[in-house]
């Protein structure tokens, strides 16, 4: 999604904020700006296309400024022009103005502006230039910027964050926040901002999050936060002691593949401190006995690869637990008419914590006074901040768009969950030693389903030409597969088709021809038959099937063209969870092999803070 940056300071700001944008990279963008303070002057400088492309402009102007904000941009109103990137600028050429999320109403502002009798010209289809001449007005009756911009915003409708900064006030950075990320950071003899903790890091660790309707004043010496009526507000300073090496590639060659590899470590991570000596789960933050003892129903709401793992939840819940569960888009949910009643609880699955649709979905469910709890990969993110209780899924940063380890940590965390309410509700045979045992050793047991990677690419070098893919399974298999088809499309732009295998026989199974691949996953022993009839009625149709199965099982080679066996932890839910990381793999090199762009597919961002 659109990244911010900005730089108040000694160093050479324009360099400063170029390099916190290609921090920001991962989120995803297609054009690209910077606006800076030269000789009294505001130079804008815009590229639709990869940074790179901003780059060599950039490196063609000399870097004297001490006060710069860039923007990577992803098309909302209008295509992704050289005209349509931010920053954008007033009509009287005061100021500068990037901003991420959408103004609603701009339009109605558009209108407004129209009628106010000054010559309001327009250069770009964008609401961030409507919202500049907005901001110009107000900043024209002579009043200072962070005024201006309160003035302003108070107008606006919609979620953004929006930077300024005026050549009539150099030195000073002024930012408002409704409903859209934006981390300030703290320096000595300097302040930046950026709309991710990441692009930050490399200059300083001390941080604070700018809340919703609150202005943000950044010069060298320090910062203010005041309200939309300028009174001041304190605020925190976090400390984030984040590796900057956890945010490179780390020797491998896409961010995907390292991520993918980490997992052993994230589980590690979502298992310490959680299970003591004793075998007792500790999960703090969550509700107590008697609010589990009233829950009667849950509903997990979520986007993409959180929604499937939310499918997991729902497995988990209803088998382990016997509560019913629903899984909601929270696109659909925002705007359905959902059924929750006072003993609901509302579960929300964000790796990111900012995503647009789910935390809409939150607030309904808040003004409703429903019970939320988050399930939440970054740390004062906003939906970790809205629900009532939250579980951080400890997955350290995920660069690649395609995520891999907050799923596997996000259905580890729900695994958590389970078995804490299991053990308060005395549900037999759900926490037992069995189940802590296998926990216990699954980091272990995970990493050497690396040991399958050259299989792997064994099997993609057959079906490298493939046009098209099914991904089936019964049970916590067919929830996984949905993932592992996510996977496909995402960076290798494969159409798939993904369903229980059982279902296949009422229509996807007329897709089924020759040069069709079906990957099936098998890791649950007792539906092993009822998916080999599957196998059957695919190789019938000349498709050729992958079945990735668990070690010990010898029924699925014989039936499969090709199998992937992963190693057995003792608890069928945990070893789906492996068999998700073969489903990462295949597709990740799968997408190598055909010279795909892994790590920012087409069309898609990280963190989707739009609707
Ligand atoms: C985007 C990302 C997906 C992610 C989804 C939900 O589409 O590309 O990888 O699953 O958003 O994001 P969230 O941060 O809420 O988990």
């Amino acid at each position: 999604m659109c990244g911010i940056a900005g730089y108040v300071g000694p160093r050479k700001a324009v360099e400063v904020v170029y390099d916190q944008l290609k921090r920001l990279e991962y989120r995803g963008y297609d054009s690209a700006g910077i606006a800076f303070l030269e000789e009294g002057n505001i130079s804008v400088l815009k590229r639709a296309g990869k940074l790179s492309v901003l780059g060599e402009v950039v490196d063609a102007n000399p870097d004297d400024s001490h006060m710069a904000i860039a923007h990577s941009r992803w098309a909302t109103h209008g295509a992704p022009t050289d005209l349509n990137a931010h920053p954008h600028m007033d009509q009287y050429e005061q100021i500068a103005l990037i901003h991420n999320g959408i103004i609603e109403n701009y339009l109605e502002l558009k209108d407004e502006l129209a009628h106010d009798g000054h010559d309001h010209q327009f250069f770009s289809e964008t609401d961030t230039e409507v919202a500049a001449h907005i901001i110009g007005e107000e900043y024209a009756t002579g009043v200072s910027l962070e005024v201006a911009v309160r003035q302003a915003v108070k107008r606006f409708r919609g979620a953004y964050s929006m930077v300024v900064i005026s050549k009539r006030e150099p030195g000073k950075i002024v930012a408002a926040r409704s409903a859209s990320p934006l981390v300030i950071g703290i320096g000595v003899g300097e302040n930046m901002l950026a709309s991710d903790i990441p692009a930050l890091l490399p200059y300083t660790r001390e941080m604070m999050i700018l809340d919703d309707d609150q202005v943000a004043i950044l010069t060298p010496e320090g910062i203010t936060i005041t309200d939309l009526n300028g009174k001041e507000v304190p605020y925190e300073i976090m400390h984030i002691d984040w590796d900057i090496a956890a945010a490179e590639k780390g020797g491998y060659d896409h961010f995907m593949l390292k991520e993918i590899h980490e997992q052993p470590e994230v589980m590690s991570r979502v298992l310490a401190g959680r299970i003591d000596e004793k075998g007792q789960v500790r999960l703090d933050n969550v509700y107590g006995e008697h609010v589990w003892n009233e829950i009667d129903r849950v509903s997990i709401i979520a986007c993409g690869t959180s929604y499937n793992a939310g499918l997991m939840g729902k497995y988990l819940f209803e088998k382990l637990l016997r509560l019913p569960t629903d899984v909601y888009y929270a696109s659909e949910f925002r705007y359905g008419d959902p059924i929750l009643s006072s003993r609901s609880l509302c579960i929300f699955i964000s790796q990111s914590g900012e995503t647009a649709d789910s935390l809409a979905a939150l607030k309904l469910c808040k003004s409703q006074r429903m019970r939320t709890l988050g399930i939440v990969n970054v740390v004062g993110s906003s939906i970790a901040r809205e629900c009532d209780r939250t579980i951080l899924t400890q997955a350290g940063p995920e660069i690649s768009v395609a995520s891999t380890k907050a799923y596997t940590a996000q259905v580890l965390s729900l695994i958590m969950l389970v078995l804490h309410i299991a053990q308060i509700k005395e549900t037999p045979g759900v926490r037992s030693e069995q189940v802590v045992r296998s926990l216990r050793n699954l980091p272990g047991i995970a990493q050497r389903v690396f040991e399958l990677e050259d299989q792997v690419k064994a099997v993609v070098q057959t079906c490298k030409d493939a046009n098209l893919f099914f991904f089936l399974g019964r049970g916590a298999d067919a929830y996984v597969s949905l993932e592992g088809a996510l996977k496909m499309k995402e960076i290798a732009y494969v159409p798939t088709q993904e369903i229980p295998a059982g279902e296949m026989k009422h229509g996807p199974l007329a897709l089924i021809t020759d040069g069709v691949f079906a990957i099936f996953g098998a890791t649950e022993e007792h539906l092993r038959d009822k998916v080999i009839s599957n196998i059957k009625e695919v190789q019938a149709r000349g498709g050729y099937v992958v079945a990735i199965t668990t070690e010990e099982d010898t029924s699925l080679e014989k039936a499969a063209d090709a199998t992937l066996k992963i190693p057995r932890t003792g608890q069928t839910y945990l070893d789906a969870l492996l068999s998700n990381i073969v489903l990462q793999l295949l597709a990740y090199y799968f997408a190598v092999a055909r010279g795909c762009e892994i790590d920012q597919p087409r069309n898609l961002a990280k963190s989707v803070t739009v609707e």
